[in-house]
């Protein structure tokens, strides 16, 4: 097999396999602020600035992928920040706002436990929850439930659940 083609099948995914359900969940994007979270190069990001949301924040420990998505968005009306971050750093309350309409949690909570351990993103992700009015995330097994026990700990409500062809699974929830 092609280098090209058993690398492909390593990745996470083409772009669509990334975009499946998000559009779907009863989710409105429209003048709405969002923080993206592990916004990767800002396609999921660029797919959602075309329903004209307010304002989109990512953040991403890779700095050449939110160069990437900061050159995306400069064909873009839509206002943006991108943040070249670890979730882990100290610096992460002062680049956050208070509160977003919308949070994206993408395929992101399972890598930050794996690289700072179950407490330390428990901790993040709870405080990036806490500044949420909707959630939209995607899981990779539905089984691990831990993040769904910390969004249904801070009084979310599922509204939407999508199975991805690839096996992930998209959330939807509302805060009631
Ligand atoms: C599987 S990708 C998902 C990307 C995107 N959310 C999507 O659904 O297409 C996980 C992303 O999280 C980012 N990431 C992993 N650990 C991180 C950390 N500690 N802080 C910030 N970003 C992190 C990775 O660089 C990567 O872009």
């Amino acid at each position: 097999m092609p280098f090209w083609k058993s690398h492909k099948k390593y990745s996470a995914g083409t772009w669509d396999d990334r975009l499946d359900g998000l559009f779907s969940c009863g989710v409105n994007y429209s003048g709405k602020t969002i923080l993206d979270v592990g916004c990767n190069m800002g396609i999921v990001a660029y797919e959602i600035a075309k329903r004209r949301p307010a304002y989109i924040h990512g953040i991403d420990i890779l700095k050449p992928h939110t160069r990437v998505a900061r050159s995306i968005f400069l064909g873009s009306n839509v206002e943006s920040r991108f943040d070249a971050m670890n979730l882990g750093s100290r610096k992460l309350q002062s680049v956050l706002n208070d509160s977003y309409d919308i949070v994206l949690l993408l395929a992101v909570y399972q890598h930050v436990r794996r690289g700072l351990g179950q407490e330390e993103a428990d901790r993040i992700f709870t405080d990036i929850i806490n500044r949420a009015q909707t959630i939209v995330a995607r899981v990779p097994d539905e089984d691990d439930i831990r993040l769904q026990s910390l969004i249904e700990g801070a009084g979310f409500t599922l509204s939407d659940r999508h199975k991805s062809p690839r096996g992930s699974t998209v959330l939807a929830y509302h805060r009631h």
